[in-house]
């Protein structure tokens, strides 16, 4: 396994060579970035189906649900599948498993403070912690807030009903209060350095 996937970045790393001191870092970079985005892509598309039709059927209060199960088990079959570990992270967190510490909330802050890329999507960043075996790459893309649909559960005027639900699951909830185009979190995804390499 780890002898093909060896074979099969030599022709890129000898591509890169040229313009690169370190080719393989700069590889395995590109590739950790594109095999990142594409699992953002798909937690974020499969999330939001899933919470666009339990909103249709039973409303913010029965979509809570929906959420407290489906975000938590998107997560985990997503790592599980690709061998990284996905998880949504903020610096105002519902889930008590969410909240954002030491360097991953330093680099939260940075997000925080610009959200959206200069191409208008939501912005992301890239950095490798630790040293040799135990390294890890990380990636984190933007969750920017909007009024449709997440005012209804994460905004500054949320219906009694629906806030009632949330403390009975959440009791020490912080992530109400929102306006659109702010920072409400981050689809975080850390790989063992190695992969890609
Ligand atoms: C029906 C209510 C509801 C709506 C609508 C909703 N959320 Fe949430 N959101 C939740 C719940 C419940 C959780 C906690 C899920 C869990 O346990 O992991 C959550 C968690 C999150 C988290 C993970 C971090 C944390 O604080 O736990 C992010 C990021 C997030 N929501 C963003 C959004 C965005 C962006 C939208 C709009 C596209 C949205 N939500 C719409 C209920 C909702």
């Amino acid at each position: 396994m780890a002898s093909r996937t060896l074979f099969g970045m030599v022709p890129v790393m000898l591509a890169l060579s040229a313009c690169a001191s370190s080719g393989a870092s700069v590889a395995s970079d590109a590739d950790v970035a594109q095999k990142s985005a594409a699992l953002a892509d798909r937690f974020q598309a499969d999330l939001q189906g899933q919470l666009q039709a339990a909103m249709q059927q039973g409303g913010p209060v029965g979509a809570i649900a929906v959420c407290h199960e489906v975000a938590p088990a998107l997560a985990q079959s997503l790592s599980d599948e690709s061998g990284a570990q996905v998880r949504r992270i903020a610096l105002r967190q519902r889930n008590p498993a969410a909240l954002a510490e030491g360097e991953l909330r330093a680099k939260l802050e940075t997000l925080a403070a610009a959200p959206l890329g200069p191409d208008g999507k939501p912005a992301s960043l890239q950095w490798t912690s630790g040293t040799s075996k135990a390294a890890r790459v990380h990636y984190l893309r933007a969750i920017p807030m909007k009024e449709q649909p997440c005012a209804a559960c994460h905004g500054t005027n949320v219906a009694p009903q629906v806030q009632a639900r949330i403390a009975e699951l959440y009791p020490d909830d912080r992530a109400t209060g929102f306006r659109p185009g702010e920072l409400r979190g981050a689809i975080a995804i850390s790989w063992p350095a190695s992969v890609g390499q």
